[in-house]
């Protein structure tokens, strides 16, 4: 059995022989004793390896570098140093592999963020990226946990397909066809029918619209599954790939869905608070030295003050027209500061829109609701206003849009016609429009953007910072 320095450092066995693995993050040697700070990555906290230098060998002692992996043989023994309860007294020392300083990136010193994304491959080996990809895997187990206990069942809808779920084109093409010379039909376009799957696909770009077939049986859903969209934005806030969570639930109108995307934030941050607390601690102290040379208006909440301000408080749910009533009046709106001025009823808002009504405005997450439909996608309830559709965003801080989502249009006859508006052809969603056939209901689901959330639950600036292999335009390494 393998114990890993997680459990070690909790436990009081002292004088217990005990073997540990890791790697090395530090070396500090004083006349007679070296000190080893050892990680294995199932905690931000090394174990302190205590290496009496005379009993042991000189050359071995000097290969010993941050990087190198080692394992261990000592006996536990309590710490009279600050902040640790117990350290190891190093009886054998094995390195299991070297990292040559010479040549390897890491160095026992802060790397700035950008370093560390052109390493991506070594950049779990950091502090604050192993703290990273240990809070993303509690988040993954937070989701699944709060849809289990709320009755939902998890769906796996396909990566591949045919049908574009939001409309918006975005798509990567899936296709076996040569890329020179593909063969082409009488109109002189590419002949997808002698493609793998006799028709033109993509990756999706949205599991909603099988979770909604399987709702419409199984009542509650949720898929949690990537997500590629080919739209060109480098911002710090889009990926070409990333990871999205879709609830789908029959019965459910608009307020449910908007308390139950509520609710599962909610229990997320909640979940972080109390199970990755070192991790939140580490990354706020690191977000505090970041901002230290900023002006005092400029600096960011403190992030667990931050998290637990968001656990504590109701969202605030205000209609797409109130929002635009707010903006357009603020001073900030008539002194121009807007990159994109709001002048009438109708635009689509900007991420600055939405961080000012969340930052500025209200001061806490917000939930809009009832937008043009002229913005939003075909499958959404159209309102008895004939303008709007039942739409919720949910804006959270520092991020903007974290969810968005709707009451699904249940009326076959009105889909339909919203499909022809939109020159969605129905020919080729007829197992969609099936659901609104035979045995429809209300219903109601969204969309989080998993990777939205780890880029509020972490602080972290960069949405290229919270997935371990980022792809973006132009960047596909790793
Ligand atoms: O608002 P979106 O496009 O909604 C849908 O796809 C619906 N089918 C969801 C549903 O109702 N089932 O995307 C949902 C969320 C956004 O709010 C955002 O958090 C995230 O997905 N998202 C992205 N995250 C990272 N990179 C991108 N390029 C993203 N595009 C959307
Ligand atoms: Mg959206």
């Amino acid at each position: 059995m393998i114990t890993s320095i997680k459990e070690l450092l909790i436990s009081e066995n002292y004088g217990k022989k005990i073997n540990v693995k890791g790697w090395v993050r530090t070396k500090r040697e004083s006349k007679n004793v070296a000190f080893i700070a050892l990680n294995d990555g199932s905690t931000i906290n090394n174990v302190q390896i205590v290496v009496n230098i005379d009993s042991t060998n000189e050359e071995k002692l000097a290969k010993i570098h941050t990087g190198a992996s080692l394992s261990i043989d000592g006996e536990l023994i309590k710490s009279e140093g600050k902040g640790q309860n117990i350290e190891i007294n190093a009886e054998n020392i094995e390195i299991l592999g070297i990292a040559n300083p010479d040549e390897y990136p890491l160095q026992p010193k802060k790397h700035s963020l950008e370093f560390l994304r052109e390493n991506a491959h070594l950049r779990f080996r950091t502090n604050t990226f192993s703290a990273i990809f240990r809070i993303r895997h509690a988040m993954i187990f937070a989701i699944h946990s709060f849809f289990n206990e709320k009755g939902f069942y998890n769906v796996h809808t396909p990566i591949i397909t045919a049908s574009d779920a939001e409309g918006a084109g975005e798509m990567f093409r899936v296709s076996v066809l040569p890329a020179k010379n593909p063969p082409v039909n009488e109109q002189g376009n590419v002949d997808f029918t002698k493609d793998f799957f006799g028709k033109e696909t993509n990756l999706t770009v949205s599991g909603q619209l099988e979770a909604e077939l399987a709702a419409l049986a199984l009542s509650k859903v949720y898929t949690f599954g990537p997500t590629f969209r080919a739209e060109n934005s480098n911002t710090t806030r889009h990926l070409a790939e990333f990871w999205m969570i879709e609830p789908e639930a029959a019965f459910y109108d608009i307020n449910d869905d908007m308390d139950l995307a509520e609710n599962m934030l909610k229990y997320c941050v909640k979940y972080a608070l109390d199970n990755c607390f070192d991790d939140l601690q580490f990354l706020s102290n690191r977000l505090k030295e970041e901002e230290k040379g900023k002006p005092q208006d400029q600096q960011s909440q403190e992030l667990i003050d931050k998290l637990n301000f968001v656990l504590n408080n109701d969202f605030e749910r205000i209609t797409y027209t109130e929002a635009i009533d707010i903006l357009r009046n603020s001073n900030h709106n008539k002194k121009k500061k807007f990159q994109y001025i709001i002048d009438g009823w109708g635009a689509d808002l900007q991420s600055e829109h939405e961080r000012y009504l969340v930052e500025k405005h209200f001061k806490k997450p917000v939930i809009l609701i009832d937008y043009p439909k002229e913005i939003k996608a075909f499958y959404m309830k159209q309102n008895e206003d004939g303008k709007t559709v039942r739409a919720m965003d949910i804006l959270f801080p520092g991020i903007g849009e974290i969810v968005g989502g709707s009451q699904r249009e249940e009326n076959y006859a009105k889909l339909v016609a919203r499909m022809n508006e939109m020159e969605i052809p129905t020919s080729e969603m007829s197992w969609y429009l099936d659901t609104r056939k035979f045995g429809t209901v209300p219903h109601s689901g969204f969309g989080l953007g998993f990777e939205r959330l780890m880029l509020f639950i972490t602080g972290m600036g960069n949405i290229r910072d919270v997935i371990p292999f980022p792809r973006t335009p132009k960047n596909a390494e790793f």
